[in-house]
């Protein structure tokens, strides 16, 4: 279990890492060309091994310097293991890649993250479009065929949805259109690696439209991670300190600054950095998230651990996932005053929250965990150690250099 002494004010720059959303998706594209792909600024997480031991297990070899990745050798292997991608959603990504590669694919469905329901018929449906005959049967989703081009509406704009056929359409000479595409920055970022690799996408108002041949090696450096980011600048309002980024993109922060403003957070943005302060306290608001570029699901649970102590009341509607309240129950057991009717959390803000033992159901609530642990008096003990480590990469060391009090311990100390 993580423990956290809280009560400290966090001051400091942080560096953040490469974006674990895009890294994923980039590691499965290396799938579609037998060159090299080498992968910068990838960080050091559990979901980016499970990702790699996933293309290994298809045939491709690995090697791993610092947060440089190379991936090499040929898709061999059409089947992908039970084990590997019931760890995580996004191995479910190698279902286009192999399908577009070996004309068949046998892939489980997804496991992951606790926060809702996560089907993935928008995925079948749109590789069901390109001609790719799909069948789910004992749980392993078996496609075959050779996709060829056309286009494909989303009714929603799926982030996994768009990057799957992005994938697929990189093959494709005739091209794919998606219509009403996921923009986050993670999906644009697959976009440029494609690109790189030989991929052709054009982006329109309402569709991209990719189309592609025999893909190549590429380099690639991958984009900070917003969420990440995100996740320590509230760190020092909550705390009554100041916390700096760097090496961040302030444009895929807009929802959260322009959020915070609002709250009374000082806020400043410049070049690759952005600072955030609140020495007079903050202020409830009302917020809900949405596709990119509306405010993201991601850092619901930690706003709702910021918002617990602000003054007075805050609204919170998760439009994106319809059970991402795992964090809730918690944040009450540290004395926030939280009730949750459907898909809406409100929130009383207190003056101050207590450190107890709480644990994390998923990556995100975890944070918004050690969130509330930095800011509470006393020691929070959270278990589920591993969501944390799934989705930020040192964590406990980026906020010690902040003035955290936080350390792990054995579970058998319980
Ligand atoms: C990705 C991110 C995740 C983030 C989410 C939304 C990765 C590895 N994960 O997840 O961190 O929270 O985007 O920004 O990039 N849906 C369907 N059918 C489908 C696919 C999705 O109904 O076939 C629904 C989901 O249940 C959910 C919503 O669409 O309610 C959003 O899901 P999606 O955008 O696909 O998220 P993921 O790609 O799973």
């Amino acid at each position: 279990m993580i423990v956290v002494r809280g009560g400290r004010p966090l001051s400091g720059r942080v560096e953040i890492s490469g974006a674990k959303n895009a890294v994923l998706p980039a590691i499965v594209a290396s799938l579609l060309t037998d060159e090299p792909l080498v992968l910068k600024r990838a960080p050091g997480l559990l979901d980016v091994e499970t990702q790699l031991a996933l293309v290994e297990a298809l045939g491709k070899r690995v090697e791993r310097r610092g947060d440089v990745i190379a991936i090499h050798g040929e898709t061999r292997r059409a089947t992908a293991p039970q084990e590997i991608v019931s760890r995580m959603r996004a191995s479910f990504l190698c279902l286009g890649p192999l399908i577009a590669r070996l004309g068949e694919a046998h892939v489980p469905l997804p496991g992951g993250c606790v926060i809702g329901a996560r089907p993935v018929d928008l995925h079948l449906a749109g590789l069901a479009r390109l001609g790719v005959d799909i069948r789910v049967d004992g749980g392993v989703v078996h496609a075959a065929g050779t996709p060829r081009g056309g286009e494909v509406w989303l009714r929603y704009p799926s982030v996994g949805a768009t990057e799957q056929l992005l994938l697929v359409g990189a093959t494709i000479p005739e091209g794919v259109e998606i219509v009403n595409p996921a923009r986050e920055p993670e999906v644009m970022d697959l976009v440029r690696l494609l690109a790189a690799m030989g991929a052709e996408v054009e982006i329109l108002e309402d569709r991209f439209i990719v189309r592609g041949e025999r893909l190549g090696g590429a380099e690639h450096a991958v984009i900070p991670d917003r969420i990440e980011a995100g996740t320590y600048l509230l760190a020092g309002p909550i705390t009554g300190g100041e916390v700096e980024l760097v090496e961040v993109h302030p444009e895929h922060l807009t929802a959260l600054l322009v959020k915070l403003e609002e709250c009374g957070v000082e806020v400043e943005a410049e070049g690759d950095r952005v600072r955030a302060s609140s020495p007079g306290g903050w202020r409830g608001i009302e917020v809900e998230t949405a596709p990119y570029p509306g405010f993201p699901t991601d850092l619901q649970p930690q706003l709702t651990a910021f918002l617990s102590l602000a003054r007075g009341r805050s609204v919170i509607w998760e439009r994106v996932f319809e059970s991402r309240f795992g964090h809730v129950g918690e944040l009450i057991r540290m004395g926030a005053r939280i009730t949750l009717q459907g898909q809406a959390i409100t929130v009383e803000g207190v003056g101050e929250l207590r450190g107890t033992g709480v644990a994390a159901t998923d990556i995100r609530a975890g944070a918004a965990l050690v969130l509330a642990g930095v800011a509470a008096r006393g020691e929070t003990r959270i278990r589920g150690v591993e969501h944390l480590r799934r989705g930020y990469e040192n964590m406990e060391e980026k906020l010690s250099r902040l003035g955290a009090k936080i350390w792990v311990e054995e579970a058998s100390v319980i």
